[in-house]
């Protein structure tokens, strides 16, 4: 039988963005706790250019997908499987945009140029030292959640994968 799958385009974009949160939740969360050892300057600056080039890469995900809507679920996937797995889904993507600009703006109230990788300036959001307090919570509170989420994805994943032997990762190979 046929499986429907994501195009490569797509699936491709989803293992970057991926390999992207994951490193980007570590860089978060371990920063301050490894101060002392790794240089928490550095660690926070690359946080913040892969937390750029994420916000970036999930507009595009989001343009393509308009043209091309992911394949559908087998008749046999229940109704409340189908609805969690949107639900989820669109939660990733508000998180994927909102965590980038509620960092944004908290680098904005903060002594540090924004830059890209050092090669193109991002110049800073006229913040007030209240809504940058705000989002630097928020954007707390939402990296964590994130973490979260994304450790609920991962296992329903590999739960379809090894119990219930559905071949639903196959759906989002990128060969
Ligand atoms: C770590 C950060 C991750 C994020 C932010 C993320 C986000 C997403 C999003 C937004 C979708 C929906 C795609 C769409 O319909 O437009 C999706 C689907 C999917 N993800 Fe992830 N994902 C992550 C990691 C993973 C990992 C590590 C795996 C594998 C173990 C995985 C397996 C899948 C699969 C199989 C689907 C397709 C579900 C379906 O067939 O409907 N994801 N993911
Ligand atoms: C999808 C993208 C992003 C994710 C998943 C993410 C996630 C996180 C997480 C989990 C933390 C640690 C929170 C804690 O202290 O417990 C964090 C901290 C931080 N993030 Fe992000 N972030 C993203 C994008 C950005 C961007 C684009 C910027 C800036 C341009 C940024 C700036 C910061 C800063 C400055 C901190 C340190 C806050 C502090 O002092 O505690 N982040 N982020």
């Amino acid at each position: 039988m046929d499986l429907p799958i994501y195009d490569r385009f797509a699936a491709g974009l989803h293992s970057l963005t991926a390999a992207l949160v994951i490193v980007l939740i570590l860089l978060g969360l371990g920063a301050e706790p490894l101060r002392d050892r790794i240089d928490e300057f550095a660690m926070l600056m690359l946080h913040k250019w892969l937390g750029m080039t994420v916000f970036v890469l999930t507009l595009a995900r989001l343009a393509w997908r308009i043209g091309h809507p992911p394949p559908p679920l087998p008749d046999t996937t229940p109704a409340w499987q189908r609805s969690a797995a949107h639900l989820v889904h669109w939660v990733f993507y508000a998180f994927l945009l909102g965590l980038p600009v509620l960092g944004y703006l908290l680098s904005s109230g903060g002594p540090y140029p924004l830059n890209w990788f050092g090669l193109i300036d991002v110049p800073k959001a006229p913040v007030t030292k209240s809504l940058a307090d705000a989002a630097h919570r928020a954007h707390v509170v939402g990296g964590i959640t994130m973490a979260v989420l994304v450790l609920v994805h991962v296992c329903a994943a590999l739960w379809h994968q090894f119990v219930q032997r559905d071949r639903l990762l196959a759906r989002m190979r990128i060969g």
